[in-house]
């Protein structure tokens, strides 16, 4: 959070202009610092995560089937639900728990009009690959980069792969506005059709051009949020060092394993993940995870259960777990362990005997 005296000063301005909402000056700056600061065209800022999903599919008139992964938050594959479009779900990848794009082509309907990819873990997907299928099959790529915030490759931002990318600012996040959100776009022409539609489609006073909806993001959250984007490389700093601790102790721990840094990548240590392997730990992930509970250590099993196991979804025939077993096993074996801004070596340590402490003896 922003120091609360630094936050004051924008709140007395709100309060003294009385712009609460619709495209006020801290809405505005915010775009235009966060724009910058990503290295992205353009941005359009939201209420949330989740809208930005919906709005993008909306934006791109996309119907039919779109493909997508079963390891993700469940707000992913509900935004193709929302818009009245089948989810597909397509394994994932066991060394980067991302959509596998081997799998992608088998997955292809003539109903299939999108793909929607997640940077899981802020892990990049590889974009090429899943570029190239797109542009053989005249497909659209939206990616739920909720999780990808800053994260670049070879110098460039993620954030500019496929047509649209849509961020999430939830309070959890490495960067936050409590709730927020955003998507990027490639161009002016996307972004104003975007702002058309977070805004109920007024394109004027008395003009709807879209069915659009209300996600715009009022100015009290983006006065908050133009305050955290100047603490947010701090907090990336902050979250490397802590991912730096639980690596060279877990390096040593037979049955866990962890995401090493990629080369070429700027990585924003978004979540700190770690697979159990039963077998070679002694304890299954579960087992652990409810141990660490005990000494009040609350990791999180981040993605589980899978999307394609809700009830909406488990009765669709790409949802079979046995055409997802990589997600079905990843599933089964990820613990999200701690890892925010303020954590302090001591509290690391905490969580790290936490885990050694159940390690099995041989
Ligand atoms: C991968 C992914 N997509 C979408 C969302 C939704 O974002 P929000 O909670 O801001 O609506 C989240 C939130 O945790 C997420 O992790």
């Amino acid at each position: 959070m922003p120091k609360l005296e630094d936050y004051i000063p924008y709140l007395k301005k709100i309060w003294k202009s009385k712009w609460l909402t619709n495209n006020g000056q801290f809405h505005k700056q915010l775009e235009k610092e966060m724009a910058e600061y990503l290295g992205v065209p353009f941005i359009s800022l939201f209420t949330n995560g989740t809208l930005p999903l919906i709005a993008a599919l909306q934006a791109e008139r996309i119907t039919g089937e779109v493909i997508t992964t079963p390891y993700s938050f469940v707000a992913t594959t509900h935004s193709i639900w929302w818009n009245g479009i089948k989810p597909v779900f397509v394994d994932i990848d066991p060394v980067t728990c991302n959509m596998d794009p081997n799998k992608i082509e088998a997955a292809i309907t003539s109903k299939t009009t999108a793909i929607m990819p997640v940077h899981v873990y802020g892990q990049p997907c590889d974009t090429e690959a899943i570029q190239s299928i797109a542009d053989k099959y005249g497909l659209k790529i939206i990616y739920d980069a909720a999780h990808a915030f800053g994260v670049k490759v070879n110098g460039e931002s993620i954030l500019k792969a496929g047509d649209m990318a849509t961020l999430s600012f939830h309070a959890t996040k490495v960067y936050n506005t409590i709730e927020g959100g955003a998507l990027v776009m490639k161009d002016e022409k996307t972004k104003q059709r975007i702002d058309y539609i977070k805004n109920f489609g007024f394109a004027g006073e008395t003009t709807i051009v879209a069915p659009g909806i209300n996600a715009k993001m009022d100015e009290v959250r983006a006065a908050y949020g133009i305050l955290n984007l100047k603490q947010v490389d701090d907090a990336i700093a902050w979250r490397k060092k802590v991912a730096d601790q639980y690596r060279n102790t877990l390096r040593n721990v037979d049955g866990i394993t962890f995401f090493e840094d990629i080369e070429g990548v700027h990585h924003n240590y978004a979540y700190f993940p770690i697979f159990v392997n039963a077998e070679k730990f002694g304890m299954t992930r579960d087992e652990l995870y409810f141990k660490m509970k005990e000494k009040n250590i609350f990791g999180r099993r981040y993605f589980y259960p899978l999307i394609s196991t809700f009830s909406t979804y488990r009765s669709l025939p790409s949802a079979a777990p046995g055409n997802l077993p990589v997600a079905t096993k990843k599933s089964n074996e990820v613990i999200c362990l701690p890892m925010c801004m303020g954590l302090t070596e001591k509290d690391v340590k905490r969580v790290l005997d936490s885990i050694i402490s159940n390690q099995k003896v041989l």
